[in-house]
């Protein structure tokens, strides 16, 4: 009677409730094997600014605008890695700080006004990016003393 439960069916299928964690698990290992893009090339130096401002510039912005990424732990995971990428990627891709010696004027300049409309606003550094790297961070002095450098046109 209750030992006949097995019968017609059911034998050698796993359960239902392993296969669902099941599939996760295989899905995220395998997720690991997509080649994700995690450079750092030879990087030329930045702006000629102040220690202050270079300070800053590192502190807050060089892990997505320049070829001196300091790769988190996380970013070697995947999914995490692709958003980490996409995020350095993009950034770079709109603006470089380990090309700037390679810019012309006029580019430079564009780029100082980009960026103190960025701080300006709050939008740079990212929400997203704060939240795990709280020393990028910036004290209203702080924003001041980059639209300052960034507002007063083109770098010495
Ligand atoms: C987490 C990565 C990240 C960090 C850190 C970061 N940015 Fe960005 N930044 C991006 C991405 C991605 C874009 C392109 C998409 C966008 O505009 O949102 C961008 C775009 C920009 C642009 C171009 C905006 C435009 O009008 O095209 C400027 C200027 C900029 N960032 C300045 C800064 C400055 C200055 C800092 C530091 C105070 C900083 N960013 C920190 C990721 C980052």
């Amino acid at each position: 009677m209750t030992g006949n439960r097995n019968v017609g069916g059911g034998r050698g299928r796993p359960p239902l409730r392993l296969l669902l964690p099941g599939t996760l698990i295989l899905v995220l290992l395998a997720i690991q094997f997509v080649p994700v893009s995690r450079t750092n090339p030879p990087a030329a130096d930045g702006p000629v600014v102040g220690a202050d401002v270079g300070g800053l510039l590192r502190r807050a912005c060089y892990d997505c605008h320049s070829f001196e990424t300091r790769w988190p732990w996380y970013s070697r995971i995947a999914p995490m890695s692709w958003l980490v990428a996409g995020h350095v990627n993009e950034g770079r891709a709109h603006l470089n700080f380990s090309r700037w010696p390679a810019l012309d004027f006029a580019l430079e300049d564009e780029f100082l006004r980009q960026i103190a409309a960025e701080v300006k606003s709050g939008r740079m550094p990212p929400d997203s990016y704060k939240l795990l790297h709280p020393e990028a961070r910036l004290g209203e002095s702080e924003r001041n003393l980059l639209i300052r450098w960034a507002g007063g046109g083109i770098s010495p």
